[in-house]
């Protein structure tokens, strides 16, 4: 496919999500003892495993000179969400007894505040992306029982036909393929979008570096993001895959699961079309 927009690069990428996160308000109220406890079982693994493995001088100073590197670049939003971040997940679902639909890692380019779209709408998007098959996603945001949710809120966003988000890579317009869509008063929403293309982690810089030494490769499945809102309902931000797509089982970020995968039904335009239906456990 052509190019059409400057190719981004991991420091660019890599800086944007982190200063996107900085602004983010993090805290937690995680006790001294428990704070301590997980630093201690860090420091003692990292230890085992320079123990282990026999770690050289030269290997430290390699690990040293890396560590340097991915902050320079920015880049510990990347590596924590494609390496980690699907643990978190796991852990955190887990602990609950949720029935409702699955979650998935939330990755470094979310972006709240996305303009409000009506249940029936068009993601903001440019020509080219018109141009870029069609994809046509509905479905219905209920409780449990399958009582639909009206005025629930379905953020989407994803990366464009070439792999890119917008506010993350070059020459793209600020809101492109992201938005809020609002349910309607049965909890429904019908949204024109484009089916997004697989996406490669910004791999030029020490994530990259990193990727490339143990032999693996940068890809993610083509993938939709999403965080689904009701008040006294648990959030959801999950994604959505596509059947049959590139990597769809080879994720870098190791973030798939067999629930979360759509079965497109193929239009004989091009475009494609697919309903999927989101269901919100009661905040306990
Ligand atoms: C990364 C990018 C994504 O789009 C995603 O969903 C998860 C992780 C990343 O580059 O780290
Ligand atoms: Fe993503």
């Amino acid at each position: 496919m052509s190019q059409t927009q400057p190719t981004p690069t991991a420091q660019d990428s890599g800086s944007k999500a982190t200063d996107k996160f900085k602004n983010v308000q993090v805290h937690s109220d995680t006790s001294k003892e428990r704070a301590f406890a997980i630093y201690k079982d860090v420091l003692d693994a990292l230890g085992q495993i320079a123990q282990k493995h026999q770690v050289t001088y030269d290997e430290y100073r390699v690990l040293k000179n890396w560590l340097i590197q991915i902050g320079e670049y920015g880049e510990w939003p990347l590596w924590l969400d494609v390496f980690l971040e699907h643990e978190i997940e796991k852990i955190n679902y887990d602990r609950h007894s949720y029935v409702g639909t699955k979650g998935s890692i939330e990755g470094p380019y979310y972006v709240p505040n996305a303009p409000k779209l009506p249940a029936q709408c068009e993601m903001p998007m440019r020509d080219q992306d018109k141009a870029a098959p069609a994809l046509f996603f509905q479905g219905q945001v209920t409780d449990l029982e399958g009582n639909g949710l009206g005025g629930a809120t379905v953020e989407l966003w994803h990366a464009d036909e070439e792999g890119y988000y917008s506010q993350f890579a070059p020459g793209i317009p600020e809101w492109n393929l992201r938005g809020t869509i609002v349910t309607d008063e049965e909890g429904r929403y019908d949204v024109k979008t484009l089916r997004p293309a697989p996406y490669q982690i910004p791999h030029d810089g020490p994530t990259g570096w990193f990727i490339e030494s143990y032999g693996g490769h940068p890809w993610r499945p083509a993938h939709l993001h999403l965080m689904v809102k009701h008040p006294g309902y648990r959030e959801i931000t999950t994604q959505l895959y596509f059947k049959g797509g590139d990597y769809t089982d080879n994720d870098v970020a190791t973030a798939v699961k067999p629930e979360l995968i759509l079965d497109l039904q193929q239009e004989s335009d091009g475009s494609s079309s697919v309903t999927y239906n989101f269901a919100l456990d009661k905040e306990s």
